[in-house]
């Protein structure tokens, strides 16, 4: 059973961050169980807020963004079930540390969209304001289709 969802990126201020907002806030109304956290591949924000671009554009559709950022670490390969990545890089990075019975557990969030196209959240960290509105677009987008796999009988 889906206990335990980890979003990774690189920093843990923007993407991944917005995704557990994102999903938390979505699943709230399926009483599900689900507990949701994010994580980065690099260590160098560790301790910080999200970044405020991501905070502002989340707030701005209602997600809640308290966050604080951490590195990924090898014993979340334990704990959680799924760990969804936001891109290629993220994905290598993830799994050149994961444990080979672990493997499994990590795919790209992406997976989850329904456009055929979209195979990875782009980092919006040194864009402008409409690219953190893009990443939420597609956060939202695979929320959809995570809901329709792990929840079916949820009526759209
Ligand atoms: P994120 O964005 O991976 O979506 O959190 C980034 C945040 C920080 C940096 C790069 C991307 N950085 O280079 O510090």
């Amino acid at each position: 059973m889906l206990q335990k969802v980890l979003f990774v990126c690189l920093g843990n201020i923007c993407r991944s961050p917005s995704a557990e907002s994102i999903f938390r806030a979505k699943s709230q109304s399926l009483a599900s169980g689900i507990e949701y956290d994010s994580a980065g591949t690099i260590g160098h924000h560790a301790g910080e807020s999200s970044d405020p671009r991501s905070i502002r554009h989340a707030e701005a559709r209602g997600y809640a963004m308290t966050h604080k950022a951490r590195q990924l670490t090898v014993r979340d390969f334990d704990q959680f079930d799924l760990i969804l990545v936001m891109d290629d890089k993220n994905l290598r990075d993830v799994l050149s540390i994961a444990p080979e019975s672990h493997k499994h557990k990590v795919k790209k969030v992406t997976d989850f969209c329904g456009s055929k196209n979209r195979d990875h959240v782009p980092d919006p960290y040194y864009g402008g304001p409409n690219d953190f509105e893009h990443v939420i677009d597609i956060l939202e987008e695979a929320w959809l289709g995570f809901e329709k796999t792990y929840f079916p009988s949820v009526k759209p």
